[in-house]
């Protein structure tokens, strides 16, 4: 095509793994692009996980070290960026909304600058649907070149010429992305990337690519620096962090070893997601008994509770052994707080085995769960399978388990009714201004009147009013 840099995905190149260990390349700057975003202003929205939040934080890094800064609205913009999300249907119907509507944005306003990025351009459906429906769209990028950003922006910037990249293999782990972080006081860290897991339903093996750790050293540098600047609590991120160093072939060093040493640095609090059950060793479990800043909270999708079902989904696990797997968790870190995963309306589930779930839920006790209906994803196995189910009573399966969901959240919060809790203030209360908002260790959400001094730091609260999806308390002292 002329005129265009074009590279698109392929699902099938997605699909391949190889053993081999990840090279670690540094970012640098291309020489051609200095200062590109100098009197221009930029939007980005993101949909989807924290790997992608993660990401918009490299994006605005990128950006703001060559001029550009934040616009306060759409209007106002010469750059929209929309980081998007390709886990369910909805997620992606969204986004093509939004590529609608900023149409007219870009006719009254033909400079300005519209670029996609994230999992949807690793799909094959969405790059052709891109190409034939959308022309407003200057740049299609994809996860494993998000650093290239500011090239691609001198391309259509400086050369007017539409760029579509999207590459499907992984290239370099690419260390010292610039990066603007949203929070001074929390921070996301990545410490893999991709997945292996192909569980059937899932389209991130694909859009993410194959599993690659970032080398041990590299992580605890960024922790430890994170620490200088004075951030209380830091997420290591990963779309299955258990299976973390599985890829080394230079070194023995498994996520329980990770997180002894991030444990060791001096940061209070230290959050991960996500695990997978299938391999939460023990080795893990005492690993997080015995971190005193290694937070009792743990997020475990559990995606369904019929073993039929989680054969068809490749999720290598049986409802038996995840019920013992939370067992040997809550007998070694007593008072944990445990959350979930769960698709109902997988194809051919029946409602006996929509009635598992159900049983399991009540079983693990859990505190919260994400809750979905299936959604075909084209290119997964599952999106092959018979589904006869109608949607009506998919959609009824679902309200049926959030309102047993939400039991258990409301459970959850009960429990520390009238005791005395750890919260890292957040900002002002979101339902109530005159309050303030924060976690507790457990990760629940504490609203209470304080003193907004304390933003970013940790203060003990008395609890005084439990209620489904938050606690009330009282400043016990400053
Ligand atoms: N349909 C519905 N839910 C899905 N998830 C992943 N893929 C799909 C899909 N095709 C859910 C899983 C996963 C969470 C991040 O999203 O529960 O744990
Ligand atoms: Fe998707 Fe399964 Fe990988 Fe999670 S573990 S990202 S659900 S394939």
């Amino acid at each position: 095509m002329k005129n265009e840099q074009f590279n698109k995905p392929d699902l099938k190149d997605a699909r391949k793994r190889s053993k081999i260990e990840s090279i670690v390349s540094e970012f640098h700057y291309n020489n051609l692009i200095s200062n590109i975003g100098e009197n221009k202003k930029y939007i980005i929205q993101t949909h989807g996980c924290q790997a992608n939040e993660a990401d918009t934080e490299k994006i605005k890094g990128l950006l703001e070290s060559q001029g550009f800064t934040p616009a306060l609205d759409e209007t106002e913009a010469d750059l929209i960026i929309i980081n998007t999300c390709a886990i369910r249907a909805n997620a992606e119907n969204k986004v093509f909304g939004e590529i609608g509507r900023f149409k007219r944005l870009k006719m009254k306003k033909p400079d300005l600058v519209i670029a996609i990025g994230g999992c949807m351009p690793q799909e094959e459906v969405v790059v052709e649907k891109l190409l034939k429906t959308y022309r407003q769209v200057d740049i299609i990028f994809g996860t494993h070149n998000l650093h290239k950003l500011l090239d691609y922006l001198a391309i259509v910037m400086i050369e007017k010429r539409r760029v579509v990249e999207v590459l499907s293999f992984e290239g370099d782990l690419v260390e010292n992305v610039p990066t603007v972080r949203d929070n001074r006081y929390k921070a996301w860290v990545n410490i893999m990337y991709g997945c292996d897991e192909f569980c059937t339903y899932c389209i991130v093996p694909y859009t993410r690519g194959k599993e690659r750790s970032r080398k041990p050293e590299h992580i605890l540098e960024e922790i430890q620096s994170l620490v200088n600047d004075g951030y209380q609590e830091i997420t290591l991120l990963g779309q299955n962090v258990n299976s973390y160093g599985l890829d080394f072939t230079s070194r023995a060093y498994r996520f329980s070893d990770l997180l002894k040493d991030v444990s060791a640095l001096n940061i209070p609090r230290i959050r991960f997601t996500t695990s997978h059950p299938k391999d939460f060793s023990l080795a893990l479990i005492e690993a997080l008994a015995k971190g005193k800043n290694l937070m009792p909270f743990i997020h475990l999708p559990v995606q369904s509770g019929s073993n039929r079902i989680l054969k068809m989904m490749n999720r290598k696990y049986t409802k038996e052994s995840y019920i013992e797997l939370i067992n040997t968790i809550r007998n070694l870190i007593p008072g944990v707080s445990i959350t979930t995963d769960i698709i109902v309306g997988f194809p051919s589930e029946t409602e006996a085995e929509f009635q598992e779930t159900m049983d399991l839920v009540r079983t693990c006790q859990f505190e919260g769960a994400y809750t979905f209906v299936f959604s075909k994803r084209t290119g997964t196995p599952a999106a092959l399978m018979e589904d006869l189910t109608p949607t009506e009573e998919k959609k009824d399966r679902l309200y049926r388990l959030n309102d047993l969901i939400n039991e258990g959240f409301l459970r959850g919060n009960e429990r520390f009714l009238d005791t005395n809790v750890k919260v890292l203030v957040e900002g002002p209360s979101k339902s109530n201004k005159d309050f303030l908002c924060g976690y507790t260790e457990h990760n629940k959400l504490v609203n209470f009147r304080g003193n907004p001094e304390n933003i970013g730091t940790i203060i003990d609260l008395h609890i005084t009013e439990a209620k489904t999806w938050s606690l009330k308390g009282e400043v016990l002292h400053e």
